[in-house]
């Protein structure tokens, strides 16, 4: 049986292991990709420290995994080999059920799954995933460039999009690591006066270059009169792990404004009396189907928003890993197969 390599973690805090597996064959439904380029997400600590609710280890993470479609399961008719695909974070759904007939993927109660945590990921040679979960890659993008799309880009794009932010409003990301400094560019893309937060100044030379027409330094500034100074925001995309980080914030918020929690963080303070005055609202993201991504990627090359990526091949999972939870990466860390 044909081998390929894999990065896997065995169990709950373990470190990452390169491991022989047999190369997966495609169920009904599901397709095989050649991996060509993974993403490095901090979404992926949930694997690695054994902090999702009942995942099954050994498992391999990667839920920004970018290809090219090598055998299909029976049953596909949508995808032939040979063409460019992306997996992300959301990693299927059945189609016809009443959720999804509503348009509420996420709530599918019969084929709901996440990659790199429902089924194997992108840290490997190859991988299989539900046809459903597919998104076409654009020639403009190499491998490289489109991985962290697929869920770091996808998951701020897609915020940004379906919040009530007109061209024009203030809108701040807070956080600029993976996911913040895409959420820079798309905000700054979409036309909204883009206000970037970070601790310490270093940051601010890039988050210009990648558009915010503001920066705040939240360590040396207090962020939500920073904001208010600015008019208040329309809307604030915290990207950030921290949940005082964001509670910080919720004060900068203009009238009938919206913090955006995207940040995985453990838990949030928020102020009713903030909301009251303002009518001012908190609602989480969670990222996208395949048809948003695609919409991603498309904006992407369209708006010339890329990822800055610090490249590595897979076998150094384990130093490209620290170096995403370092906070030190500029600003997406990316794995490669050399396929
Ligand atoms: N909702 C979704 O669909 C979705 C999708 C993907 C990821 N996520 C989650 O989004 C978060 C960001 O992911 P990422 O891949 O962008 O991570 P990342 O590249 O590691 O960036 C982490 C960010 O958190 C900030 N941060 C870390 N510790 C902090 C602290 N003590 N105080 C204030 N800020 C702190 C950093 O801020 P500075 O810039 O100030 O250094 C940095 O911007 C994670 O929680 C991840 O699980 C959610
Ligand atoms: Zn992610």
């Amino acid at each position: 049986m044909p081998k390929m390599r894999a990065a896997q973690i065995a169990r709950p805090g373990w470190p990452f292991e390169i491991v022989e597996r047999p190369i997966p064959q495609p169920d009904a439904d599901w397709v095989r990709i050649r991996v060509q380029a993974c993403g490095i997400c901090h979404s992926d600590s949930l694997v690695k420290e054994g902090h999702w609710p009942g995942l099954q280890y050994p498992r391999i993470p990667g839920h920004e995994a970018v290809g090219v479609v090598d055998a299909v399961g029976a049953g596909v008719s949508q995808w032939k080999p040979g063409q460019r695909a992306g997996v992300g974070w959301h990693g299927g759904h059945c189609g016809h059920c009443d959720a999804c007939r509503s348009g509420n993927f996420f709530g599918c109660p019969v084929a709901l799954q996440i990659t790199g945590i429902s089924f194997d990921g992108g840290y490997a040679d190859y991988m299989v995933a539900p046809a459903i979960a597919l998104a076409l890659v654009p020639e403009d993008l190499s491998a490289v460039e489109a991985a962290p799309l697929m869920c770091a880009g996808i998951t701020t794009y897609n915020a940004l999009r379906n919040s009530h932010a007109r061209p024009g409003d203030v809108v701040a990301v807070l956080g600029l690591g993976g996911l913040g400094h895409l959420g820079v560019q798309y905000a700054a893309k979409m036309g909204f006066k883009t206000v970037g937060i970070a601790r310490g100044s270093d940051k601010e030379p890039l988050a210009r270059k990648l558009g915010a027409h503001h920066y705040i330094d939240s360590q040396a500034q207090d962020p939500a009169a920073e904001l208010l100074k600015l008019g208040g925001a329309k809307v604030i995309l915290a990207t950030v792990t921290n949940g005082d980080a964001m509670s910080a914030v919720q004060g900068g918020l203009g009238i009938n404004g919206t913090l955006v929690v995207i940040g995985a963080a453990e838990s949030l303070q928020v102020s009713p009396l903030v909301l009251i005055s303002g009518r001012r609202s908190v609602k989480g993201w969670y990222s996208g189907t395949a048809i948003d991504s695609q919409d991603t990627l498309k904006f992407s090359v369209l708006a010339g928003v890329r990822s800055m990526n610090e490249v590595f091949p897979l076998e150094k999972v384990a130093e490209a890993y620290e170096r995403m939870m370092s906070g030190k990466a500029r600003f997406r860390v990316v794995l490669t197969t050399g396929q």
